[in-house]
C-alpha cells in the first residue's frame, strides 16, 4: 500500500491497530503486537500516544513483544530499544508494565539460548502475535535477522552485519562503539504472526523494498519470506515505492 508520506501512513497504520485493539477489548481478550523501533515507527507510536491521550485509547489489553535489543546494552543506556520504547510509547501510555516484553540485553551469554526459548513461549501461551510491526534494514533484515537468516529462525543471539553495523554506527558516535551483536526474534515466529505490516520510507528503502516485494523469496534477503505470509503488507510511502 503506498501513501502520499509517511506521515498519512504512519496514521493509516496506528488506525488499524486501534481498531483492533478495541475489538479485542470488545471480546475481552487481549491484543498482542510485536514491536519494531528504528525510525520508521516513529510516526506510528506518536499517533498512538496521541489516541490514547486525545481520544482515550486504553492499552490495557494490551501485550508486547519487541523485536530485538542490541547485545550487549543496559536497559537505560541511552541507545537501548528499552529506552527507546519506553520513551516513545511505553511510559506515555497506559499498559501495564507487566505486559510489555523486550530482549533482555544484560544476561549472560550462557543464559541466552534459555531466555530466548522462553519468550517464544510466551508468545506462544498467548496464542501468537497478532499483528506483528516491521522495519526493514538496507539490506533487508527484519529485526535483526540478517541475510543468511532462515525461514525457520529461533530467536537467538546474532552477529550483526557491516551495513547494519554503519547505519547505526552514528547513534553510538562511531563504528568501533557499535555493538557487534543482538539478540532478534527469529523469522519463524514473525512469520507465524497473524498479521505482519511493514513500514518503510524514503528513496534509501527504494531498492531493498523492491527486491524484498518482487524478487525472488531468498534467505539473503530476509524481508523477502513476507512474500510467503498470507497476511503481510507493506506499507509505503511513494519515495520507498519509486522503483516498483
Ligand atoms: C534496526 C532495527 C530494525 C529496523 C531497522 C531499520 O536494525 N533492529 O528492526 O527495521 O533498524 O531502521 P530504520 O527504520 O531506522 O530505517
Amino acid at each position: 500500500v503506498v501513501f502520499e508520506n509517511s506521515k498519512t501512513a504512519s496514521i493509516a497504520v496506528a488506525q488499524e491497530i486501534a481498531a483492533l485493539i478495541k475489538s479485542k477489548q470488545e471480546q475481552n481478550e487481549s491484543c498482542v503486537l510485536g514491536l519494531a523501533t528504528g525510525s520508521s515507527p516513529k510516526g506510528l507510536y506518536a499517533e498512538l500516544v496521541r489516541m490514547h491521550k486525545e481520544e482515550g485509547l486504553s492499552f490495557k489489553n494490551v501485550i508486547t513483544f519487541n523485536l530485538d535489543e542490541y547485545y550487549p546494552m543496559e536497559p537505560d543506556s541511552i541507545n537501548s530499544y528499552v529506552r527507546f520504547m519506553k520513551e516513545l510509547l511505553l511510559d506515555q501510555v497506559d499498559i501495564l508494565p507487566e505486559n510489555y516484553n523486550i530482549p533482555d540485553g544484560t544476561l549472560s551469554k550462557e543464559k541466552i539460548q534459555e531466555y530466548c526459548a522462553n519468550y517464544e513461549e510466551k508468545i506462544e501461551a498467548l496464542g501468537g502475535i497478532d499483528l506483528q510491526i516491521l522495519g526493514i534494514g538496507g539490506n533487508g533484515h527484519i529485526g535483526f535477522n540478517e541475510s543468511g537468516s532462515l525461514q525457520n529462525s529461533k530467536t537467538r543471539l546474532v552477529a550483526l552485519d557491516h551495513i547494519t553495523r554503519v547505519a547505526a554506527s552514528k547513534d553510538f558516535s562511531g563504528l568501533t562503539n557499535t555493538p557487534r551483536t543482538a539478540i532478534t526474534l527469529g523469522v519463524k515466529k514473525i512469520m507465524e504472526a497473524k498479521q505482519v505490516i511493514l513500514m518503510a520510507w524514503g528513496e534509501g528503502k527504494s531498492n531493498i523494498v523492491k527486491s524484498s516485494v518482487e524478487g525472488t523469496v531468498t534467505n539473503l534477503i530476509p524481508a523477502s519470506f513476507l512474500q510467503e505470509h498470507n497476511n503481510a503488507v507493506f506499507v509505503l510511502d511513494q519515495e520507498a515505492a519509486s522503483k516498483l
